[in-house]
């Protein structure tokens, strides 16, 4: 395993400086496997103070528990601090624009980690902001969910290309960010879901396209059933997105049908992984005995979160 100085000082080590991490699109294969490599070397040594005497800023329109806790407890394993700023006690709750609150925060801090609404925020706040911005999840994307999920997977696999993973359920945020890693890791991604709760036709296309030059194959069909044949990770995530209450009813009577468990279990292959981002509503997206079984990697997953999260920061926010 090679050092982390010596991953971080290489010349693509080092292109990764002031960048931000806002969605998978921006990076190449070889710089999302560079990443997955400089969080294996993070994982096997997790105090190493790369990041001594840097700041953090995490700002939070939603809740969170992992997204949370695993950058808090990664800026501090690196060297750094973070600052909790719920957006209710900071003024971009009472109307201060988002390009305002950049150019403030980017004066006292080294990085921002960003949870919210809409990716436009995001984009903005990386635009006014002369610091590195993460993205911690909107409405459109969760990258660093994806690159927890895809380092589980090397992990169980030792290989990503050439693999299948299956995502069973709402074509959100989630599922996005997945598609995208699996078209830029050349794997191949079958979604199931309800017509009408596909991921945006035009990410499709992109993966599609993407998916020509790493062998990837992007489908999506109705049947969970057709997409977990062959597949050797299967996800899901929950039918009611945060920000989407008012839709619960509803979206548990579509998506009744889309569920992991042993029976579904049963169409993949026999050492199939399942994968949940968390939360879990057990009972719904997936049953309790899927959840707690032998083929469950979602505790390794929630605690890849830390990994990955690490190597962005130690990637993005070196002097
Ligand atoms: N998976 C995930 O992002 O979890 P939290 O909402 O708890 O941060
Ligand atoms: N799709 C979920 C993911 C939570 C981590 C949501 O946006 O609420």
């Amino acid at each position: 395993m090679a050092e982390l100085n010596e991953l971080l000082n290489s010349s693509l080590g080092n292109s990764f400086k002031g960048k931000d991490f806002l969605t998978l699109q921006d990076y190449t294969t070889e710089e999302l496997l560079y990443i997955l490599k400089v969080a294996k070397s993070l994982k096997l040594n997790r105090l190493q103070t790369v990041l001594s005497g840097k700041t953090l800023g995490m700002i939070f329109a939603k809740s969170s528990t992992r997204t949370r806790v695993s950058f808090e407890v990664g800026i501090y394993q690196l060297g750094g601090m973070p600052l909790f700023l719920n957006t209710q006690d900071i003024q971009l709750g009472r109307g201060e624009t988002v390009a305002d609150t950049a150019r403030v925060l980017s004066r006292y801090l080294d990085g921002i980690m960003i949870r919210t609404f809409a990716q436009d925020d995001v984009e903005q706040l990386a635009k006014w902001g002369s610091i590195p911005v993460i993205n911690g999840l909107t409405d459109e994307y969760h990258p660093c969910q994806a690159m927890a999920d895809y380092l589980t997977i090397l992990e169980r696999f030792n290989k990503l290309e050439g693999l299948k993973i299956a995502y069973i359920g709402d074509g959100n945020n989630v599922a996005n960010s997945l598609m995208i890693g699996a078209a830029k890791f050349g794997l191949d991604f079958s979604i199931a879901c309800p017509e009408g709760f596909e991921p945006p036709a035009s990410l499709v296309s992109y993966a599609k396209e993407v998916g020509k030059d790493t062998g990837s194959n992007i489908e999506i069909v109705r049947e969970p059933k057709d997409a977990v044949k062959g597949a050797s990770a299967v996800y899901t995530d929950v039918w009611v997105s945060m920000g989407q209450e008012e839709e619960m009813l509803e979206r548990k009577r579509i998506f009744s049908g889309y569920q992991i468990n042993n029976k579904l279990m049963g169409h993949a292959n026999d050492d199939a992984i399942i994968l949940h981002c968390l939360p879990a509503h057990k009972g719904e997206e997936i049953s309790e005995e899927a959840m707690e079984g032998l083929q469950s990697a979602v505790f390794d997953q929630a605690e890849n979160r830390l990994h990955v999260q690490k190597a962005i920061m130690a990637l993005v926010m070196r002097d």
